[in-house]
């Protein structure tokens, strides 16, 4: 307050001594130095008076527990793999922002280029939203190779459990991307959440393309659970991991993110669906009870029934926006399902075998160009024996969920043909 009040008294004193030239240029610093703050707090204004939040926070008079945070803009992280601008520009497509689009270090171009090349931060064209562990890490990262796709490093999973941070939280931590290129967002865990496709409809847009990598589904239920089984492991020696992407909260913001728990928590039950896992010592017990019937209130069973969450997804989305790949085919060869999205995004057709090879170590392909890459150790763990009777059990559960698949989808799909070894 003192600072602008002395800023005042010398403007006026300028312009008193008649010196109109400063005092123009005394007035335009002032305007700079707090239009920051007008439009933060423009922002931050149209962020929580969305109609949505304003519907859904009422119910649990949201005044009685928490104050409008001030402070949103603390919680925007930069991803600590967004290393420095480069210097140089060898081999850098005109059309990008980044001098590799390698989406685990995705390096920036020197902020005039940027500039100069329209790169902008902007909500995605496209989201990869599922399935967790159908190959949808290896889907996103040779789809950042393509000189026209620009993917988020991490997941973001904000229309899942960040969406109290607001779409503001959201864009900024999105890639850069030119007007040419689709921005792509993955998340796989919004495939089962209730609210992400109205979210993501209402917040983006009805027109944004959705893409969705299955896999067979007792496989994904293995590999789900060799997953889980080993964070749990993990957080037995490490503890809890820190949040990478919002790791300090206000005590609104934390306040904040309680409630919209809450509801979640909510919702999830009104849906009736299941989307916790719960362990058991092995994943026989955990996916089959005392008394030989599969438990479908546990996640690892319940998100292979993909039909189910599918047909929620089409309430959303037209059926022609939405772009289904067969997990095992991609597995055995990733170029079709790679030149599919091409033409559903819409861009040119890049990949050809040229970009791949079989990495016999380990037993899957890799990136041979534009550089060498694989996908890192914890894709492609070993899976556990199974009992054959449990085995069995999970495959005449998901036959009829399957056959549905088919009617809803209008597509085969290649675990279909195994039912036959069973
Ligand atoms: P497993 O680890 O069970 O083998 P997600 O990325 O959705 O978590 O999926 C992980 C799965 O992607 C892995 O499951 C693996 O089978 C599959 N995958 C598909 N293509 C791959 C590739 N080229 N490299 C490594 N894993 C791949």
């Amino acid at each position: 307050m003192t600072s602008a009040a002395t800023c005042i008294n010398s403007a006026r004193r300028f312009c008193k001594i008649g010196k109109k030239s400063v005092c123009l240029m005394t007035l335009c610093l002032f305007v700079f130095l707090f239009k920051n703050s007008f439009f933060k707090l423009q922002s931050e204004y149209h962020q929580f008076n969305k109609p949505i939040h304003e519907r859904r926070l009422q119910a649990f008079k949201i005044d009685q527990y928490v104050t409008v945070p001030k402070n949103i803009s603390n919680v925007r992280i930069r991803p600590k793999n967004e290393v420095k601008p480069v210097k140089e520009l060898n081999g850098v497509n005109d059309i990008q922002c980044y001098a590799s689009n390698e989406c685990q270090r995705l390096k920036p171009l020197p902020p005039k280029k940027l500039k100069a090349r329209g790169c902008q931060r902007r909500l995605p064209d496209a989201l990869i939203v599922g399935v967790k562990k159908a190959g949808t890490s290896a889907l996103k990262s040779f789809l950042c190779f393509h000189p026209e796709v620009i993917a988020s490093h991490f997941e973001l999973h904000y229309f899942d459990v960040r969406y109290f941070l607001g779409i503001e939280w959201y864009t900024s931590n999105l890639p850069y991307a030119t007007a040419n290129q689709k921005v792509l967002e993955k998340t796989p865990k919004y495939f089962i959440y209730p609210d992400v496709p109205r979210r993501i409809c209402d917040d983006i847009s009805p027109n944004v393309k959705i893409i969705i990598i299955l896999r067979d589904p007792v496989t994904r239920a293995i590999s789900d659970y060799v997953h889980e089984d080993e964070s749990r492991e993990r957080k037995k020696v490490e503890g809890e991991r820190e949040d990478r992407l919002t790791p300090q909260l206000s005590p609104e913001m934390e306040a904040l993110k309680n409630i919209h728990k809450k509801i979640d928590r909510q919702n999830i039950e009104m849906a009736g669906l299941n989307i916790y896992s719960k362990l058991g010592d092995t994943f026989e017990s955990s996916v089959v009870d005392a008394n030989g019937d599969v438990i479908r209130t546990n996640a690892i069973v319940d998100s292979s029934i993909y039909v189910t969450h599918i047909l929620r997804w089409m309430e959303y989305f037209p059926r022609n926006q939405i772009l289904i790949l067969d997990g095992d085919a991609f597995i055995k060869d990733p170029v079709p399902a790679l030149q599919q999205v091409e033409s559903f995004l819409g861009v040119k057709s890049y990949f050809s075998r040229d970009n791949f090879y079989f990495d016999e170590e380990k037993r899957f392909y890799c990136v041979s160009k534009p550089e060498k890459s694989c996908m890192p150790k914890v894709k492609g763990r070993p899976h556990p024996n199974i009992n054959p009777k449990v085995l069995k059990k999970l495959r005449e559960f998901y036959k009829p969920y399957d056959r549905w698949l088919v009617e809803v989808t209008g597509q085969n799909f290649t675990w279909m043909a195994y039912d036959k070894e069973f």
